[in-house]
């Protein structure tokens, strides 16, 4: 063989292994969750969904999160801390019947690069998207931290959809209760009452207020909670008629440690249980931060933990850390696996 012609073989062998790589990737499903690895979606692309969570409806669960454009850069001209930040893609939905494979259904509230003053411009940030689906009005109801890039503007901003893949209408952003509105999460109880839970005060203290029957405002009934605490990052979920609330540290993108509290009303009052990551580096909560706590369909007693493991450098390749919540002796607690089954 001349060598122009190895060449060539050697790049069609490239060519095939690759195409052949991609195809068995997004055909082989998923059988466990691997925390920290690559989450590759059914058509075989990385999972691109960031302080995401998870809502359940007519048999499917759908998976929200920020959809980070793929080049992180620092502003500079924020001294303060290091705010390292990638464009803002909008916020994608995944939809997955086993909470493995995840199939991508779009970015179901899209950015706008033709309007650099709306909030939802690339230049701008949107962080923790959390739905939730009303029942009386049948809208599904996306809550989501809206920033100026450097992180100044402290909204909430809500966006609602006839359906669970979206289009979103984005709504606007705003101050709730008048004061910051930073990380947040939403929790729909049992009752059908809804609570928007946020950093406020710059990080220092945690509101959780309750929202309209249409869960697009609030009604103004809210309370201050962890005070002078800086807590962040919360995910709430409820166990045997008590709520329980995993809130971060205040560190920016690097890890510390988690902590649990418990209440027996939303509004509180809140009472800190402490770290409930066990094991190696759970005092840096496994390098990741919390976003969210899944209540397992048809599975009583099952939670999963959901965490984010930031790579501020690259922030689209930050590592989702999902892991089960256990009970023991009545206290939730949270153990690494490096793999692990539903069952
Ligand atoms: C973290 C927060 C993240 C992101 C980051 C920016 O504290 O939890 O969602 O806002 O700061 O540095």
């Amino acid at each position: 063989m001349t060598k122009k012609r190895q060449l060539l073989y050697l790049l069609a062998l490239c060519v095939f292994s690759v195409y052949i790589n991609g195809c068995t990737r997004s055909q082989k499903s998923k059988t466990e969750f691997i925390p920290g690895e690559i989450w590759y979606d059914t058509d075989g692309n990385p999972i691109n969904a960031h302080g995401g969570g998870i809502m359940f409806y007519d048999g499917t669960y759908y998976w929200y999160g920020e959809f980070k454009g793929d080049s992180t850069y620092r502003l500079e001209w924020v001294t303060t801390w290091e705010c390292w930040r990638a464009d803002v893609g909008g916020v994608s939905c995944y939809s997955s019947k086993d909470l493995l494979n995840w199939k991508f259904e779009g970015v179901v509230l899209a950015s706008t690069p033709n309007d650099s003053t709306s909030d939802l411009h690339p230049s701008q940030v949107i962080e923790r998207p959390k739905v939730i689906y009303n029942e009386k009005v049948r809208k599904f109801v996306m809550w989501m931290h809206i920033e100026s890039p450097d992180y100044e503007k402290a909204h909430a901003g809500v966006a609602v959809s006839d359906s669970p893949t979206g289009q979103f209408t984005y709504l606007g952003s705003f101050k709730p209760n008048g004061g910051d509105s930073r990380d947040q999460t939403i929790f729909k109880d049992d009752d059908g009452r809804a609570y928007h839970i946020y950093s406020s005060e710059w990080n220092k203290t945690m509101y959780i207020g309750l929202l309209n029957e249409e869960y697009t405002q609030h009604t103004g009934i809210y309370t201050r909670n962890f005070i002078d605490m800086s807590r962040e990052a919360p995910a709430v979920f409820k166990h045997h008629n008590k709520y329980y609330m995993i809130t971060s540290g205040c560190t920016g993108w690097d890890p510390n440690v988690a902590e649990i509290a418990v209440a027996d009303s939303m509004l509180g009052e809140w009472k800190v249980l402490g770290n409930p990551c066990v094991g190696q580096n759970a005092d840096s909560t496994f390098f990741a931060q919390g976003t969210f706590v899944l209540p397992v369909e048809n599975k009583r007693d099952t939670y999963i933990a959901m965490f984010d493991r930031w790579n501020k450098t690259n922030l689209i390749d930050s590592r989702y850390v999902w892991l089960p919540l256990t009970f023991k002796k009545g206290n939730p607690v949270i153990k690494w696996q490096d793999k692990w089954k539903l069952d």
